[in-house]
């Protein structure tokens, strides 16, 4: 009994990110690939994301809060935030950029989901378990991850959102954030996620970055006149806005 799952998170529609994170782990077997949610927006491949999910049918794939907001405007509703325009540009470009079938799977993924791999419950959620939009850092309160923790019906609770990796054993609790693949804050733009080993020896997580051609992102954001603010932040790995 051995089961290796890879662990993605926060993609952002960055599909050269995503295939170097692929070939970097071609030669595993995986079993599941999890995505904690933020399939689009700040890149410009969210049809080649979507469609790289849909083609896995072992792949656990879940809303963030991003895909909410397309979803949103998809419905022809008024998206209050982000209120700035470069943002919000954006989010009403991916709306408009996604295929039908692409639309169609995003609106099929739920906020959160759970599996069972081996003896192992897994939760996947884009906050937390209580809230799809809290933050959790390494450095969050400890509390807060036993709070987590107490009455868990998952070991291992996978999350995104924060875009920082972590990994913590809270009360026998796994709490796993792979970080974010197509969009890091650390000043290191290369694409980070983890793998997951659970086996009779026990859980076993390891982290990853591995460089992408940051500059096909770029290229894309030029193709179609998107803020220049996005080729930067793409290429120095932080948050500009
Ligand atoms: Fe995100």
């Amino acid at each position: 009994m051995q089961k290796k799952i890879l662990v993605l998170g926060d993609i952002h529609a960055n599909y050269p990110a995503l295939k170097a994170v692929e070939d970097y782990v071609s030669s595993c077997r995986l079993d599941w690939i999890i995505n904690t949610g933020d399939l689009t927006v700040y890149s410009t491949f969210p049809n080649e994301t979507i469609q790289w999910f849909r083609e896995r049918e072992n792949s656990v794939c879940i809303l963030g809060n991003t895909d909410r907001k397309v979803l949103r405007i998809s419905r022809g509703k008024r998206l209050k935030k982000p209120r700035k325009s470069e943002k919000r540009v954006m989010y009403f470009w991916t709306s408009e950029t996604l295929l039908p079938e692409n639309l169609s799977y995003l609106k099929t993924l739920p906020r959160q989901t759970g599996f069972t791999a081996g003896p192992v419950r897994i939760g996947v959620f884009h906050g937390t378990v209580q809230d799809p939009d809290e933050l959790l850092f390494p450095s969050s309160p400890e509390s807060r991850f036993e709070e987590l923790a107490e009455d868990s019906s998952y070991q291992i609770q996978v999350m995104g959102n924060s875009h920082v990796p972590y990994y913590k054993i809270i009360n026998k609790v796994h709490f796993i954030n792979p970080g974010s693949v197509g969009r890091m804050f650390d000043g290191d733009p290369r694409a980070s996620f983890a793998v997951l080993e659970i086996s009779r020896a026990g859980i076993a997580v390891e982290h990853f970055r591995v460089p992408y051609p940051v500059e096909a992102v770029v290229e894309g954001l030029k193709k179609h006149r998107l803020p220049d603010i996005y080729a930067k932040m793409f290429r120095i790995g932080k948050k500009l806005n």
